[in-house]
């Protein structure tokens, strides 16, 4: 077959592979690659058992895979055919040397550059779907630009916004796409060649082009916004635990006034994800580094009020259970860091999980898609961890349960069942303010929800 634009996509993780799936559903013309160095995804993305989950993923794989979407660990080849190069390889907060716990680790992307010129025979266009700091494009052209047959590399930022749970949804009906290039020729016609991709199913007013280092910036910038947006609530829910006012009544009355919208204001346990913390450090870190101090730290408070969130809500729960959870069995429902995904990078529900652990509780662990990896997180330490998929086994003798995770399925469990087979006094800690908690009370339970007044029995 002959395909129109030969595209490649470097880094078969959660943004590259549902973000390549979707355009090869949408662009059938196009040959579209996807590579990575780990060859167990490779072999997991060509298998039944795709590595990750996102809802419709299987689907639109399972429509496009060997048609016009292919994954493959052959990275020499792909980079040679491909005119198009998409990087989403990881970018994680540096754990070493300069900058370590704030700066990304770009070590993978300044790797994929290398290899993008050794393997080139001619000009490309490179988009960067990774999310970079600043002016890192700057320093991508510089490696770029050394390339030993003088080939001219062209590159876009074309930053993902996708939420995990929702990243099929996001992807095909985008609020925006945003293509950040050099105003010169060359720029203006490669961030074209980027826009007709999207054009096949965004409408254009949506297609946004910048410049390159707006594009760049607003990346952080959004995310750091949305972040501030959950600190801003959970601030105000700490408060409210102290004044018996109800955060989502607060939250209700605020998120109507239409400057400020009602989406994003839900408090918990804290925000986690891959992406929220790395990127706020990664702009306060940009900002120190140019000396605007006050920035940075005004930033900064947004990371401190979700590290202080998560602490607070662990104390809450030992305070109230007597101040000790030595051997309490304690069910914690859910671990990913949201619900409707398996991923627990940076979840609160990890935090809890450790914490309790040092408190010597026992824990059972219930979430529908991210027990594997809560394996992982807790290897090592979960001598006393069961992991158990059904909530109601899992809540079995146990002393209190902790809902980590807004799973929809916690909230339509049987709790008059669940409550008689639980140890007395039980508790109830709704770290996401999903459950009805009048019933809870009127069941038995001593309910402890976020930013309202806490419902108990003594
Ligand atoms: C990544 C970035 O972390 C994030 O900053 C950006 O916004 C989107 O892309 P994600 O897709 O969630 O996020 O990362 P991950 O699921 O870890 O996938 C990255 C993939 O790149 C991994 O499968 C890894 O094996 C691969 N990789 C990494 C390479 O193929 N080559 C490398 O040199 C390094
Ligand atoms: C985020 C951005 O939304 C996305 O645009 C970007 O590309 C990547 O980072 P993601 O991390 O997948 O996406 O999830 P998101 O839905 O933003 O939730 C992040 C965290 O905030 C989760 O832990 C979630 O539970 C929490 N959250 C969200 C709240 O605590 N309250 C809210 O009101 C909303």
């Amino acid at each position: 077959m002959n395909f129109g634009k030969n595209i490649l996509c470097i880094g078969a993780g959660y943004v590259g592979g549902p973000t390549m799936a979707v355009i090869a559903m949408k662009c059938p013309e196009y040959k579209i690659t996807v590579v990575d160095t780990n060859e167990d995804r490779i072999k997991a993305w060509n298998s039944n058992h795709l590595p990750i989950f996102e809802p419709r993923l299987e689907e639109i794989v399972g429509q496009t895979r060997g048609v016009n979407l292919f994954f493959s660990t052959d990275i020499k080849n792909s980079i040679k055919e491909a005119e198009i190069i998409f990087v989403s390889v990881n970018t994680p907060t540096k754990t070493f040397g300069y900058g370590a716990g704030m700066a990304s680790d770009l070590q993978y992307w300044e790797k994929t550059a290398y290899q993008i010129i050794e393997n080139s025979e001619d000009p490309k266009i490179i988009v960067e779907k990774s999310t970079l700091p600043v002016k890192k494009a700057q320093a991508m052209e510089r490696i770029l630009k050394e390339s030993k047959n003088h080939l001219h590399f062209e590159v876009i930022s074309n930053p993902e916004f996708l939420a995990e749970g929702s990243a099929i949804r996001d992807l095909i009906e985008p609020d925006r796409v945003l293509i950040g290039s050099h105003q010169t020729e060359s720029g203006l016609k490669a961030a074209i060649e980027i826009v007709d991709i999207y054009a096949h199913w965004v409408p254009r007013e949506k297609i946004i082009t910048t410049n390159l280092w707006s594009s760049e910036l607003s990346k952080l910038v959004a995310n750091a916004f949305l972040a501030q947006r959950i600190s801003s609530i959970n601030s105000v829910s700490a408060l409210c635990e102290k004044t018996e006012a109800d955060v989502s009544e607060i939250a209700y009355a605020v998120g109507t006034d239409s400057r400020i919208g009602s989406k994003f204001l839900n408090a918990s346990l804290g925000f986690g994800g891959s992406c929220f913390k790395k990127d706020i450090l990664n702009l306060v870190y940009i900002a120190r580094n140019y000396g605007l101090t006050e920035v940075a730290d005004y930033w900064e408070m947004v990371i401190k009020i979700n590290e202080y969130q998560q602490e607070r809500f662990v104390r809450n729960i030992i305070k109230a259970m007597f101040n000790t959870v030595v051997d309490k069995k304690i069910a914690i429902f859910g671990f990913a860091f949201k619900a409707n995904t398996g991923d627990t990078r940076e979840s609160p529900g990890k935090y809890v999980a450790k914490k309790l652990l040092e408190e010597r509780a026992i824990l059972s662990i219930t979430d529908s898609q991210a027990l594997d990896n809560a394996r992982l997180d807790l290897a090592g330490m979960d001598g006393n961890v069961i992991y158990e998929t059904d909530p109601f086994k899992a809540a079995i003798d146990a002393s209190a349960i902790v809902v980590v995770t807004e799973w929809e399925i916690f909230k339509y469990l049987d709790y008059e069942r669940i409550f008689e087979k639980m140890k007395k006094p039980a508790f109830i800690f709704d770290g996401r303010n999903i459950l009805n908690h009048q019933q809870l009370f009127k069941i038995g339970f001593n309910v402890y929800p976020i930013g309202k007044p806490s419902l108990t029995h003594f």
